[in-house]
């Protein structure tokens, strides 16, 4: 099994590659090979803001059994301030980042596979300065419910989290109330749209 992590070197990504690695094998699936990508990949350098570099990533990748992309960047600021290029630059960096790879993913995924995103926890509740990564993950959210429904050889799917364990200080007071959880629990939401059979769903993963 050939899987296709984008954005594998992060705090997401490398707890989803070793959810995905542990996993494997549990049930018999065979050898797994996972393809790391992200800017600073050596085997996989690629940049999701650019078009042909998202086309030449798959081009070089071929065919894989599951696409999962655990990139994304947002803006954080209050609404009475936001400013619509900071909406913009939160859209391009989560939302159309990630439609982008999806859209790409379309061709070289093998029947049977899957793509994953990563939107959060943010569409699902108000956090101060949340307003641009509410709209990315909620686009997200619904880009998978709907688009699930068209793709009838490959399976979609988003993963959304309240905040990792490990960036908890990185995100200050933004989530009070909100417990940081495990990398092994998130990447759970992660093995379950790899290796299971759900389809068109936001995996929610918040306690
Ligand atoms: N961390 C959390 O607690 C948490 C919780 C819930 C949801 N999320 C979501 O998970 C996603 C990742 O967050 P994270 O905390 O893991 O971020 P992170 O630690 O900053 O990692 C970002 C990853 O994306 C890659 N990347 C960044 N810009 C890229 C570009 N233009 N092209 C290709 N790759 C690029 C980075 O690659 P390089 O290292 O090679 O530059 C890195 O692998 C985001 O959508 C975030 O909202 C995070």
């Amino acid at each position: 099994m050939r899987i296709l992590v984008i954005g594998a070197s992060g705090a997401m990504g490398t707890n989803v590659v070793k959810g995905l690695s542990t996993h494997h094998g549990k049930f018999g699936e065979g050898v797994i090979e996972i393809l790391k990508a992200s800017t600073t990949s050596t085997d996989y350098p690629m940049d999701c803001t650019d078009d042909s570099s998202v086309r030449e990533l798959f081009e070089k990748v071929g065919c894989v059994d599951a696409v999962v992309s655990t990139i994304g960047g947002a803006q954080w600021a209050s609404a009475e301030v936001v400013s619509l290029e900071q909406i913009k630059a939160t859209l391009e960096g989560k939302l159309l980042c990630q439609l982008r790879i999806a859209l790409a993913a379309r061709d070289h995924v093998v029947d049977g596979g899957s793509i994953t995103l990563t939107s959060g926890i943010v569409g699902n509740f108000a956090f101060h300065g949340g307003s641009p990564s509410s709209i990315a993950n909620l686009g997200l959210d619904a880009f998978v419910r709907n688009a699930a429904q068209e793709l009838r050889r490959i399976r979609l799917n988003a993963v959304s989290a309240t905040v990792l364990e490990e960036s908890a200080d990185a995100y200050g007071t933004v989530f009070p109330g909100f417990l940081p959880i495990s990398g092994e629990r998130v990447a759970s939401a992660y093995v379950r749209s790899v290796y299971g059979t759900e389809t068109g769903q936001t995996i929610k993963v918040w306690s």
